[in-house]
């Protein structure tokens, strides 16, 4: 019979700013930013592309720089300002970025575009 140790599996609460918005959130320990986005939150804007940090399709931002989400579990952004792609525009204000990108026709299939966007934002920040 091998040992467990309860706290191992016990959710954590979390307090983080995402896209603004002050949250407190309780997750459990194995769960990664990208699911606890997609998957708890209903934020899919980003997106789940290979989930082993080769594609970037998972790009957000926290503290102003790009991470990618897949690699990064959740209870680690406690603290945090997390943006993602649903909070860069202000209202019906697109980000410069979000602009500059339909300017110049730059969506290809459009699947990873929030990680593009999101990446380049944080190359500008
Ligand atoms: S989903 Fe590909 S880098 Fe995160």
């Amino acid at each position: 019979m091998s040992a467990t140790n309860p706290q191992a599996f016990a959710e954590h609460s979390i307090a983080l700013t995402l896209n603004g918005q002050p949250r407190q959130l309780d997750v459990q320990p194995w769960t990664t930013l990208l699911d606890l986005l997609r998957e708890q939150l209903d934020l899919v804007g980003t997106k789940k592309g290979c989930d082993h940090g080769q594609c970037g399709a998972c790009t957000v931002l926290r503290d102003g720089k790009r991470i990618n989400a897949c690699l990064t579990l959740a209870i680690m952004c406690d603290g945090a300002e997390l943006t993602t792609i649903e909070g860069l525009a202000d209202g019906d204000a697109l980000h410069p970025m979000q602009r500059a990108f339909i300017k110049h026709d730059a969506f290809q299939c459009g699947y990873c575009t929030p990680g593009q966007i999101c990446s380049a934002v944080g190359l500008a920040n």
